[in-house]
């Protein structure tokens, strides 16, 4: 592969931010990753190489960092639902001290934006001393974590400027859904939806949704501008996605935020509940949107000012925002615009540096 890029990838154009830009340029990085990962007859297709890397795995370990861990997270309920193949997911500096491998063949799936992070590459290192196989699905051609690994799964999003990562998010979860799909298939498992027009489908409601991003700077202006803390909540595939919003929130706007399973708060941390305590829920899966909706009056009876972004299919007419229904497994794809955006407009009223937050770098290339 070669990645696409030219120079109107890395000017900002008559964007306010990177960061914005690149949160607009998610419904076109998903088309085009259907564009690379399909034939010319609508099938999956990876390379043979990817494919005999992973048909000889009884076990994937998902290593990464920050966003990129949150999206593993995000990969492994699908790779688990849709590929039927166990997987764990390990932050990459807790991970190379206890390598507990319950498995004859494991493979190791490192995501990376930049393929730089000092802290996978140094799991990479350990994986290879080990003798074992690594797939990078990296963001950036010819990085270290690409160049070391058996085999690489490009995310072709472009290049990411902003120090706060989105767009690689986005392509992250769409590439590992990708890899779930074609291990489906080889192994004859009953796909519940077809894949690649569903990802169409969900670019076109990203659209949707990035014209309507002012919905979500009155949000934040309501919920998160002036808070000194806030919680996201959900439950399954919302909780995960409640990670990536707090980290987004306290990485760009400095808002102290904790991304929490629904049902957990009400063993300890709902005592930090308290008059006026910002609460996102996200709420897109109909299994768990009754006992989610349990856990927003709970907190809301001790004060809390919710903010429930639901979805069509489990909307309540009250909730702030009902985004377009899409499959339940790609809800991720959906729910985490409002918070991106959300983070972002949070920070522009606090007047913090969006692009370039303090105290981060955009690749962490120390341990
Ligand atoms: C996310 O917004 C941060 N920039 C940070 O957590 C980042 O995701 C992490 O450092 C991993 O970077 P990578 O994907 O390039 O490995």
């Amino acid at each position: 592969y070669t990645a696409e890029i030219d120079a109107s990838d890395i000017e900002k154009g008559t964007y306010a931010h990177y960061m914005l830009k690149e949160m607009d340029e998610q419904p076109a990085v998903i088309r085009n990753i259907i564009q690379h990962y399909q034939n010319e007859n609508g099938e999956i297709e990876l390379t043979e190489g990817v494919r005999e890397l992973v048909s000889e795995a009884d076990r994937i370990y998902i290593v990464a960092c920050g966003t990129s861990y949150n999206a593993g997270l995000v990969g492994k309920d699908i790779l688990e639902r849709i590929a039927g193949i166990p997987t764990e997911v390990h932050v990459s500096s807790e991970f190379g001290y206890n390598m507990p491998l319950l498995s004859e063949r494991p493979l190791f799936v490192f995501l990376s934006q930049s393929g730089e992070t000092a802290d996978s590459r140094a799991v990479l290192v350990e994986v290879k001393k080990r003798g074992y196989k690594a797939l990078t699905m990296t963001n950036v051609p010819g990085s270290t974590l690409s160049r070391e690994a058996n085999e690489t799964m490009l995310l072709h999003a472009g290049p990411e400027i902003a120090v706060a990562s989105t767009k690689a998010y986005t392509a992250q979860i769409a590439v590992l859904a990708i890899l779930a799909y074609d291990i489906a298939r080889a192994t004859g498992k009953e796909l519940p939806f077809d894949l690649m027009p569903e990802l169409a489908r969900v670019a076109t409601i990203m659209d949707s949704i990035m014209a309507q991003k002012e919905l979500f700077e009155d949000l934040a202006e309501r919920y998160l501008k002036t808070t000194s803390n806030t919680f996201f909540i959900g439950r399954g595939l919302d909780a995960s996605v409640c990670l990536e919003g707090a980290l987004k929130v306290k990485e760009i706007s400095y808002i102290q935020a904790e991304g929490y399973p629904g049902g957990e708060l009400k063993h300890g941390s709902i005592a930090l509940i308290e008059g006026g305590t910002p609460v996102i829920a996200l709420i897109s899966q109909p299994k768990t949107n009754l006992n989610i909706r349990g856990n927003v009056k709970e907190v809301v009876a001790r004060g809390a000012n919710a903010c429930i972004i639901s979805m069509q299919g489990v909307e309540h007419e009250n909730d702030d925002f009902i985004l377009p229904h899409v499959e339940p497994l790609l809800a991720p794809l959906i729910n985490v615009l409002p918070v991106q955006l959300m983070a972002y407009y949070a920070a522009l009223a606090r007047g913090c540096d969006v692009d370039k937050p303090r105290n981060l770098a955009k690749s962490v290339t120390v341990e």
